[in-house]
Formats: C-alpha cells, structure tokens, sequence
C-alpha cells in the first residue's frame, strides 16, 4: 500500500492522545491533552479522574489530529489504538471511540500493545535493522527486548519488582519534588555529586532482570537514618547517587545483551528514555560500537499516538486488524 494512513488512539494513562501517520514513519499530526495538572496535587494518577479527563476530551482530540494533518476519515487506512497494558477505564476510553470511529466510517482496526508503541517510537527517526534490542523504561515497564522481525517481541530480561520510572517517581516524592518525579530527579542529578553509596542489584550472573525496589528502599533509609540523626543530606547529592546506580546497571546489562546476541541497532524506549543521564552514558557506551544506538527525540518518550499508528502500520500491513471484539486488557503480554 502506498501512501498508507493510520490514526493512532492512546489512552492508556494520564495523556489523551491522537497522531495521524503517514507509511509509518511520517508524521501527519500528533495531538496530546496532558492531564497531568489534574493529577498532581493527588502525588500521582487517579484512575478515576484519568477515564473522565479522557471521556471529556477524546473527540476533540481526534477532530483536532485530523484537523493538523488537514484530511478526513476518508483518508484512513485503518486505526490503531492501545488496547493495553495500562488503566482499564482510561483504556476503554481510547478503545471505545476507536470502535465507534472504525464503524461508522467502515475504517479497519488494530489493537496496539503500549509497550511496542514506545518502541516504534524510534522507528519515525530510523528505520529498523535487526536483529535489535531495546530497553524499555517507563513507569510501568523495565524490559530489555529482542526483535529479530517487525512486530515479534521477545522479552529477555523485565523488573522483578519496581519499574524504573515507579522508583524515581517514588525516590522524588521522598524529596518532597513534584509529580512525576522523574525529571526532577533527574535535574537534581546533574547539580549533585554521586558521593552516598547505594547498592546496585546485578542478580544472578547472566541474568537481564532488574530489579529496584531495594535501591529505592535505601534511598528512603538514608534520608530516615540522616533524619533520626539530625544530618543533613542534600538532595542534589542523593538525587546523583540513585540516577548514577540506576544508569550503572541498566547501560551494563544493555551493553552485555547486545554483545551476546549481536544486535544492529540499541533502541532506547519509553518515558525515561527522556533522562539526560542515561541518554549520555548510553551514547558513551555504544560510541566505540558497531552498533547503531537510537534515541528518540524528548516528544516521542513519553507517552504520544504517534507511536501507537507507527506499530499499528507495521500490523496492518501483516493483516493483523482486530474486530469489534477489541477490548480493552489491562494486563496484555508483549
Ligand atoms: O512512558 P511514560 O510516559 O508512561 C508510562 O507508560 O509509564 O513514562 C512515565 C515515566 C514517569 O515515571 C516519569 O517520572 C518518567 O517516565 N520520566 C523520567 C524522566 N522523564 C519522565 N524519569 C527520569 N528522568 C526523566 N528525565
Ligand atoms: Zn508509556
């Protein structure tokens, strides 16, 4: 198919969003309602108030994305919307009117896991070359995953426990920082020193699992040891000392897996794919490598439509439409 157009349907946590994508790698229009203003007095995301922003604003958000890419239903090949994992009743938002939209316009529909999403995020820079692998981290995912062909996933290592970005978020609300933490942190990291020492969890040799729950537990331990002792810690310094462990072990266990099963590309996905740090000490990493290391740029690591449209391309050129039966599954397996 030439000139094939997908629109892109994300709900699946506290951003409404709706893209228009051209072949699968050109961008038409990427429209995003953040809700985060609404949820940041609550330190976090409440569900409920997440499905009602997203009911409120979904219309408006197609109408605007077809608007900025200036076509009509018409012009839709087919549409891809996230099916999961993420927030039910925010999920069902997005599927609904992807559902609705594909039968009153006759328009094909395919449901995109969110997780591949963030990972074709990088496909709208460069095109894939596999095998490859790409680390995953979001606030809800931390995954080292092997393609060997587009749209087939395989998971070598995943968080026994906390996502990467759950940790920051969790470590910034200790510091009194606002949500989401993460860029705080990670701004705070850059105007400290890593001189706390904080364990770093390798697990068993050879394993690509994270995990960590126990370095976040000893950040908190930290700040309630200096408490009880009446010290002073700064934040900056804490905040440099968890980013350098995190980064540690996610650039080692990134650099190992591509060596073992020599990948082409290294592709960085999901919200903290935004992090200067880790951004910085994977380039440096890879710089003497034969691999390609692929970063996407800041708009595209968290979470967009754009990057729903450019898995849904890949699918629908497979055949891989869904029917009216699509549901929203708030535990869907990569
Ligand atoms: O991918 P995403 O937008 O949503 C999920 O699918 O989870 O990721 C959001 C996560 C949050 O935990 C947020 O704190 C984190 O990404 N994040 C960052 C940075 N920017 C966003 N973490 C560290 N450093 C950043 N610069
Ligand atoms: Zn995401």
């Amino acid at each position: 198919l030439t000139n094939q157009i997908i629109m892109g349907i994300e709900t699946s946590c506290d951003e409404t969003a709706v893209a228009i994508v051209k072949n699968g790698r050109e961008v038409l229009s990427n429209v995003i309602a953040s809700q985060i203003e609404s949820h940041k007095r609550f330190g976090g995301v409440v569900p409920e108030i997440a499905s009602r922003h997203h009911v409120e604003e979904i219309t408006i958000v197609i109408e605007e994305a077809l608007k900025r890419a200036d076509i009509t239903f018409a012009d839709i090949d087919a549409i891809a919307v996230t099916e999961g994992p993420g927030l039910v009743g925010a999920l069902l938002v997005g599927v609904n009117a992807a559902k609705a939209v594909s039968f009153a316009h006759n328009i094909p529909l395919v449901g995109v896991h969110h997780i591949a999403g963030h990972i074709y995020a990088n496909r709208i820079i460069t095109e894939f070359t596999f095998p490859l692998l790409s680390l995953v981290v979001s606030g809800g995912h931390t995954e080292l995953v092997l393609m060997e062909e587009h749209g087939v996933y395989k998971v070598i290592g995943e968080t026994r426990d906390d996502a990467v970005g759950e940790a920051y978020d969790k470590v910034a609300r200790s510091l009194k920082l606002p949500y989401p933490g993460g860029p705080h942190i990670d701004r705070l990291a850059h105007e400290g020193e890593a001189s706390i020492k904080l364990p770093r969890a390798w697990l068993e040799e050879g394993s690509y699992d994270f995990s960590f729950s126990g370095l976040k537990s000893a950040v908190l331990n930290t700040l309630h040891n200096a408490d009880q002792r009446g010290e002073d810690i700064e934040p900056k310094d804490l905040a440099a000392s968890f980013q350098e462990s995190v980064i540690e072990v996610l650039v080692s266990k990134t650099k190992r897996a591509a060596e073992e099963f020599q990948v082409r590309q290294v592709l960085l996905a999901g919200g903290v794919a935004a992090n200067r740090g880790l951004r910085k000490a994977l380039e440096e990493s890879f710089s003497e490598s034969e691999v390609e290391l692929i970063i996407p740029p800041l708009e595209l690591c968290t979470d967009n439509a754009v990057m729903i449209a450019a898995v849904g391309s890949v699918m629908f050129e497979k055949g891989k439409t869904s029917d009216s039966r699509l549901n929203a599954n708030p535990g869907l397996e990569l």
